[in-house]
């Protein structure tokens, strides 16, 4: 069942390369320069998105988020559902839609808020892992990720498929509203379709890596996980999966909020997980860094090739344009918690306290 592999979480890590190109099929054209999402087809391209959901969810939403507002210009809102369903809802215009994102389709603050959204007399697309859930049954319209079962309690592949999801609805309502060129959708598409092989023969060594630098840091009591821009979702995400499997207490921050205040903490036993892709945002990051360094912090990198930065451990991951380069750093941030909560004797697909499906308010 677990194929070969220690837990359900490492096979579903690895799993990662088939759910992108499972995700991919018969999404592009025959020239393969435009996405195809017939489900979204007979609806208008929103004049404002709220996306709603909750953990992981929540955090391949705000990553989304990035793609939507650059390539389809469409002004996004990210929610957490348990706060989106007890506001005043003085946001939701006729012609918003709402788009809720969750794995299992039955987290029931997410359908709480479909369906108040829906009582307001708006749009609500779910974009849901499980076919025919109680998310997908009510709401307007359903994408799929097609991620297969997600047996790990943590979310690994599911994330993977909603971000896969969030980019070709951002490449899909960009070319069809004239603000995204072909062109630059056939690339994207390109750079795509190439991931599954590069993921495929990147995740062995990351795996390594991941072993190598969890052994270093699994006695400490707290983490910091930086980023900025696309990569500050993933931070959180780093964080939500560190302590959720090895109770280690861990925290994600946009790194240029550490100055108002949360660098207090900062000494030499509180390392820091830095995301510095080489993106147009790397600067901002490396500075970041030196600030923790000055306080005598660790620092692990997780970067580029060729990238020039100064980190206790560097972890080098392959690079890829902008935003699409979260698909590489995602796997890398899994692993190291996996092998940290494996290194510690954590029930890596059981933890404790924890459902896989919250049911419940
Ligand atoms: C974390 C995790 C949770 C879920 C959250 C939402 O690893 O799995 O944070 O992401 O409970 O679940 P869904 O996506 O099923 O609504």
């Amino acid at each position: 069942q677990k194929g070969g592999y220690r837990h359900f979480m490492l096979k579903e890590i690895f799993e990662q390369p088939r759910v992108i190109s499972d995700g991919l099929t018969g999404r592009m054209n025959d020239d393969k320069s435009m996405v195809r999402l017939a489900e979204l087809d007979d609806l208008p391209v929103p004049k404002r998105l709220h996306i709603v959901a909750c953990g992981t969810s929540y955090h391949s939403g705000l990553w989304g988020r990035l793609l939507l507002e650059h390539w389809a210009r469409v002004p996004v809102q990210v929610e957490i559902a348990s706060e989106f369903r007890y506001r005043d809802t003085l946001l939701l215009d006729k012609d918003d839609m709402v788009l809720v994102i969750s794995q299992s389709g039955e987290t029931a603050d997410t359908l709480a808020a479909l369906r108040i959204a829906k009582q307001n007399g708006v749009t609500v697309l779910g974009l849901c892992n499980v076919v025919g859930s109680s998310i997908a049954r009510e709401a307007s319209a359903v994408l799929y990720t097609q991620a297969g079962p997600e047996i790990s309690v943590a979310s690994t592949k599911a994330m993977c498929s909603q971000m896969l999801m969030l980019t070709l609805m951002a490449l899909y309502w960009g070319t069809r509203k004239g603000c995204l060129s072909v062109e630059e959708s056939r690339n994207n598409l390109q750079i795509l379709e190439n991931l599954p092989a590069l993921l495929d023969g990147s995740l062995p060594a990351m795996h390594e890596r991941a072993k190598e630098i969890s052994r270093k840091y699994a006695q400490v009591n707290n983490f910091f996980y930086l980023g900025r821009g696309h990569c500050y979702p993933l931070a959180l995400e780093g964080a939500l999966k560190l302590k959720e499997l090895s109770y280690i207490h861990a925290e994600g921050y946009a790194a240029g909020e550490m100055k108002h205040g949360p660098i207090a903490l900062i000494d030499p036993s509180f390392p820091t997980f830095a995301l510095a892709l080489d993106d147009a945002l790397l600067p901002k990051v490396k500075s970041n860094m030196v600030e923790v360094q000055a306080r005598q912090g660790q620092v692990i990198a997780l970067t580029n090739k060729g990238v020039e930065l100064d980190a206790e451990d560097r972890w080098d991951i392959p690079a890829l344009p902008g935003p699409l380069s979260a698909f590489l750093a995602l796997p890398a941030l899994q692993l190291f918690s996996y092998e940290t909560a494996d290194y510690l004797g954590k029930d890596v697909d059981q933890p404790r306290n924890l459902a896989k499906s919250v049911t419940v308010e």
